[in-house]
Parts: structure tokens; C-alpha cells; sequence
């Protein structure tokens, strides 16, 4: 049949210090109950003060690279998804590079939130088929704990977010018979930008009228804080992330019962509930990490991934289906063989 992409390594890292909800009863007047019932999550980690997100995609992508059989020199390119940047210029891809001494090679960020890893490995096949790289490396990282409003204001936000990272590494692969070969059989990739003020960090912001992009003002409003409206968030994602994996499967001729594993995006436990409910999965093959991790965005599906494999639960040779929704709103599946 061809050329296809192929996942050769798989590695993920979360800061060792957990936060229980409990932990955050008094900082957010917040309640275990409360986040537990609306969300599923337990706890989730969160960095030291001295870590970045590139610090925690470094520790990943050496995770991910070993995994692979590779050294570290091999890799070609990096395609780095984060809505947690080190800094807002450049991209955090450039700091992962330099603290990976791997100077030269390819580097390319992308701003797709929690469906950043989805994008990021439908890039990476692109290049593969195309010839010009042979081992991307794709990293999800987020520091989320750095940028929350830790008080009462912010915690129909704060409470369901997590610090953590996720990469894997992607080769060109011979692909004979596609429904049995290991590799990436399909993504799909949607966003609609009319939703964009649905679920954003709007300051700073070269948006804002004015000779600057931030202001006393917009910090004491809280615009330097996420902004959700976590109802519209939970309808579209439902909807969002059903229709994408439905077409996926319609499009590779897979049939639900077919796939050994479910990763979703972790937002909330009710909405991958819901959307079990609305596809008629079998509930038992997702693969849910949200309890121990809250929502680590483009970390979630690679970390995900590394759990699943530890845990016995994904196996090579497996069938993967994956879908993701977050700010945009962006969404979009994925099929692949491990
Ligand atoms: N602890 C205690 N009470 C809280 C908290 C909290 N952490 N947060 C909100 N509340 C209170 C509110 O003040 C409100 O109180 P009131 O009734 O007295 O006014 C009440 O709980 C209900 O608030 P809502 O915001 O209406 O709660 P809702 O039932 O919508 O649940 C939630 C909020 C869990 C965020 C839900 O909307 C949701 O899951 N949305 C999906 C969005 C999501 O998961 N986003 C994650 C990031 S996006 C992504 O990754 C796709």
C-alpha cells in the first residue's frame, strides 16, 4: 500500500507533588464532593516553582526517545503542542530543543489546546509521507498551576486542571495491509473559531484596545486567568468528539466493537460517559486518567497512552481510537495500530 506513520516510543512525566482535592478545599472554598461529582477528578500534580513546561517535555521526550530504541540524536524534528508556553516567544518547542542539544533540526509549535496532540501527530505523518523527516518527536506538555486563579473567583476553573507531559516518537513504516499493519490510519482535524471566547486567556492580549497588552485593569478583572463557560464546553464536546470519531471509523471501515482502547481527552469523566453513552461503547475500553491527572490538555492523550501501556491495557498491535475537543473550539480523532 505504501508509506504510513508508525508510533515507536511512547513516554510521559507528571511532577512528583500531588495535590488531593482536599488540598484545595480551603485555598478555593471548594469541596472533594463538589469536584468529584462534576468532574471525577481526584488529584492531579503540580510543578515546584522552579519548573517550565519544557522542562517537563524534556523529561517525557527522554522517556519517549529510550522507548523508541533511539538516541536522542536521531530525532529530526519536534512538533510541540502547549497552551502553557514558557514564554510567549518564541515557541516552547525552541527551549525543549536547546535542553535536548539537538541544535538544527526542525521545530514546530502549535496553539491547538487540549486537541494540540491529536494536530500534532497528523502533522508528523504528513512529513513522514512526504520523506523529508524520519523521527519526530510530538510532545504535549502543560505547567497549568502556574497560571490559575488559586482563590474562590477561580475555581469553577482551577480545580480541574493539572501540570504533566506526554511525547511519542513517529516513524515511516511500509504499510502492506491496512487494516492490520501498525500505523496511523486517520486523523481528523476541525476547529470553528466562533467559539473562541467560549473557553480562552484573553490578557495579555495585543487584542486590547490601547498602546499596551496588559493593563492594572485587566489583571485586577482576572482576564490574566482562563475564562470558561464550562456548560457550552461540555455540550460541544459531546457532540464534537462523537461526530469526529464516528467519521473516523466510518472512513477506516472500523467498526466500534474493533478497537481495543478508547483514549479521550480527560476534561471531565461525565462528558467521556457521555459520549460512551451517545456511540454505545463498551465504557470498560476507554481508558480514563483524569481521577489521578485532571486536565493536562495536550498532555493528556501521550500521557494517556503511557499509562494504558503500563497498566497492561494497550498492547503492541492493539486498535487505538482517540478524540479530543477543547478552546477554539478545536477538535478532532484519530485512529492508529500500535
Ligand atoms: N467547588 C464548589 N462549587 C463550585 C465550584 C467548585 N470548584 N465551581 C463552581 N461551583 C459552584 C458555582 O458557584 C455554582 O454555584 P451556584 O449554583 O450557587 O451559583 C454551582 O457550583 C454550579 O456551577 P456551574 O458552573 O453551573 O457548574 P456545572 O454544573 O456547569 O459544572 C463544570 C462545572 C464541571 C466545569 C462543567 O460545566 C463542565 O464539566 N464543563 C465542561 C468543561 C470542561 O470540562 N472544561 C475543561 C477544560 S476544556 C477542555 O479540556 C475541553
Amino acid at each position: 500500500m505504501g508509506i504510513g506513520s508508525r508510533i515507536v516510543g511512547v513516554g510521559s512525566y507528571v511532577p512528583p507533588k500531588i495535590y488531593e482535592n482536599k488540598d484545595l478545599e480551603e485555598m478555593m472554598d471548594t469541596s472533594n464532593e463538589w469536584i468529584v461529582q462534576r468532574t471525577g477528578i481526584e488529584r492531579r500534580h503540580w510543578v515546584d516553582p522552579k519548573s517550565s513546561t519544557s522542562d517537563l517535555a524534556l523529561e517525557a521526550s527522554l522517556k519517549a526517545i529510550k522507548d523508541a530504541g533511539l538516541e536522542k540524536t536521531d530525532i529530526d524534528m519536534i512538533i510541540l503542542g502547549t497552551l502553557s508556553p514558557d514564554h510567549d516567544f518564541p515557541g516552547t518547542g525552541c527551549f525543549l530543543q536547546a535542553k535536548l542539544d539537538l541544535p538544527e533540526i526542525t521545530v514546530l509549535d502549535i496553539r491547538q489546546q487540549c486537541t494540540g496532540f491529536i494536530y500534532g501527530i497528523s502533522i508528523a505523518d504528513k512529513f513522514i509521507k512526504s520523506g523529508s523527516h524520519k523521527n519526530i518527536l510530538v510532545v504535549g506538555a502543560e505547567v497549568h498551576s502556574k497560571g490559575l486563579d488559586k482563590t474562590p473567583r477561580g475555581r469553577g476553573v482551577s480545580v480541574l486542571f493539572g501540570d504533566g507531559a506526554g511525547a511519542v516518537v513517529m516513524q515511516p513504516v511500509e504499510v502492506n495491509d491496512p487494516k492490520k499493519d501498525p500505523h496511523l490510519m486517520t486523523t481528523r482535524l476541525h476547529a470553528d473559531g466562533k467559539y473562541a471566547k467560549e473557553l480562552w486567556l484573553p490578557a495579555p492580549g495585543m487584542a486590547f484596545e490601547g498602546s499596551e497588552r496588559w493593563s492594572e485593569e485587566l489583571m485586577a478583572e482576572g482576564l490574566h486567568y482562563p475564562q470558561m463557560n464550562g456548560k457550552v464546553v461540555f455540550v460541544h464536546a459531546v457532540k464534537r468528539m462523537a461526530e469526529s470519531l464516528t467519521a473516523a471509523c466510518k472512513e477506516t471501515g472500523i467498526k466500534f466493537e474493533d478497537v481495543d482502547c478508547f483514549l479521550f481527552h480527560q476534561a471531565n469523566l461525565r462528558i467521556n460517559s457521555k459520549v460512551a453513552e451517545v456511540l454505545g461503547l463498551d465504557e470498560s475500553k476507554i481508558f480514563n486518567t483524569i481521577q489521578d491527572f485532571g486536565n493536562t490538555t495536550a498532555a493528556t492523550i501521550p500521557l494517556g497512552m503511557d499509562e494504558a501501556i503500563k497498566a497492561g491495557k494497550l498492547k503492541k498491535g492493539d486498535l487505538v481510537a482517540s478524540a479530543a475537543f477543547g478552546s477554539g473550539f478545536t477538535w478532532g480523532s484519530a485512529i492508529w495500530r500500535y
